[in-house]
């Protein structure tokens, strides 16, 4: 076999991860498919999943605390909500989970989460009686806004004990045994829900949320007579719909590089679509190309250096970084490669690596873009209506570029029509949405708003 040389190594690459205009509309038709089927509770790759709460009236008004826990940063807060069109009052504190409490067992989990509410109460002098709104960035099957039961973990979270368990029950169960009194937790919602609250207390034109950080996911709003499989009681003419869009699975722009990843995650055969936009991944992804290219010889002399041989060793914030440097050359990367204790750092491996990020990074841009074009045109084809979508994660507040080629892409799919559809950044909504969900839990509840007297 004659031997390949870097520039064919990088045209293959090209078109093995290529989302053509073609192939973005397939997908779009696949992603209404599963959508209807989901929603009908036929088998699919989108839960679907209700979250039996609608877009709030922004007059929901009162103090509530809430709770976001979406990866190892864990943040407390406590929201005044205004009613008023205001915005609304806040004030919160991050801490941190460690390894050992995510992996090993949900009662750590939940005490550590407990003491973190505790320690924020104490630190800012708060006393008195609060709802608590539980932003819990996982997908969960509620009954109601008061219980979610975990499906699975995902973004590769294992505490055993919490699967298949109302995370509202652990919470309150875990606030007791600690002794924080005072505290009730009232709500529970997922982050793409709490995303798309936050917007919609003050933009009546939001009725999506998405989140595109470690993980990814979108939610929007639905007739709840489309809802047609089975859930109980809900008094409502529209619904929040928790898609689990990371699990997104028909259609997708796969290739081998994907299949290998999938194979030695967590969690093999699940969050196909996640695995190939989110920040847990993507840096992956390219690790796996790039010791691909070094075994054909074309990338490093043949010697793959020790960053690039470690699973999930080479993190997604690396590849922004190496994005940023737009320069001939690829002078930055160069330096970061040396830094990476690679050498020599030659010129024609930098600007290699940083197609190969781009190359990966651009696929994942015009799928997340794809799914959420797909979104807001399930209900509204010809886009008569205007869409504003809350998205947050650091994938799309960071990464270089990665909203300008979403929105590229959203201008290839809808031509003119595409400013009905706007891509709204938030910066940590689901914290403040879920305060505005204890709310809507504390006003819908017979005598809600005396539960904490
Ligand atoms: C979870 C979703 C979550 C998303 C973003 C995914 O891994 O399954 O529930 O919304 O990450 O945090």
């Amino acid at each position: 076999m004659a031997k390949t040389t870097r520039d064919e190594e990088l045209t293959r690459l090209r078109r093995l991860f290529a989302v053509t205009d073609g192939r973005l509309r397939t997908l779009i038709e696949a992603f209404h498919g599963e959508m209807r089927r989901g929603l009908a509770g036929e088998p699919g790759s989108l839960q679907m999943l209700p979250a039996f709460v609608d877009l709030p009236t922004g007059r929901e008004r009162g103090t509530f605390l809430a709770l976001d826990m979406g990866g190892t940063n864990v943040r407390v807060l406590r929201v005044d909500l205004p009613g008023d069109g205001s915005f609304p009052g806040r004030i919160e504190d991050q801490f941190q989970l460690n390894r050992e409490q995510v992996a090993a067992d949900g009662k750590v989990l939940f005490a550590a989460i407990a003491r973190f509410i505790d320690r924020f109460l104490r630190e800012r002098a708060l006393s008195g009686r609060y709802r608590l709104g539980f932003t819990f960035s996982f997908p969960i099957r509620q009954r109601s806004i008061a219980r979610g039961d975990l499906i699975a973990w995902t973004k590769g979270w294992t505490a055993e004990g919490v699967v298949g368990r109302d995370v509202v029950e652990l919470l309150n169960q875990a606030l007791a045994a600690e002794k924080v009194s005072g505290v009730r937790v009232v709500s529970v919602n997922n982050d793409t829900t709490g995303t798309l609250m936050a917007l919609a207390y003050l933009d009546p034109d939001c009725d999506a949320g998405c989140i595109l950080g470690t993980g990814t996911n979108i939610c929007y709003r639905e007739r709840t007579a489309e809802i047609r499989k089975p859930i109980g009681p809900y008094g409502r003419d529209f619904m929040i719909i928790n898609m689990e869009s990371g699990n997104y699975n028909a259609a997708l722009p796969r290739n081998h590089y994907d299949d290998l990843l999938d194979r030695q995650s967590e969690n093999p055969g699940l969050q196909a679509e996640e695995k190939m936009v989110s920040g847990k991944y993507l840096g992956e992804l390219v690790r796996l190309v790039v010791a691909d290219l070094c075994g054909r010889g074309v990338l490093f002399g043949g010697r793959l250096p020790e960053i690039f041989s470690v699973r999930e060793g080479f993190g997604s914030e690396r590849l922004s970084e190496i994005e940023e440097d737009d320069s001939p050359g690829a002078d930055d990367v160069r330096s970061r490669l040396r830094g990476w204790g690679i050498r020599p750092a030659d010129a024609g491996d930098a600007r290699a690596l940083r197609e190969v990020v781009r190359i990966v990074s651009g696929r994942a841009a015009r799928v997340a873009a794809a799914t959420l074009a797909a979104t807001v045109t399930i209900n509204d084809s010809s886009l008569d209506g205007k869409h504003a979508i809350a998205v947050d994660g650091s994938i799309f507040h960071k990464y270089p570029g990665f909203k300008a080629r979403m929105e590229e892409t959203l201008r290839e799919l809808f031509g003119d029509r595409a400013g009905r559809v706007r891509l709204a950044p938030m910066q940590d909504g689901s914290g403040l949405g879920a305060a505005i969900i204890a709310a809507v839990s504390a006003d819908e509840t017979p005598g809600g708003s005396e539960i904490l007297g």
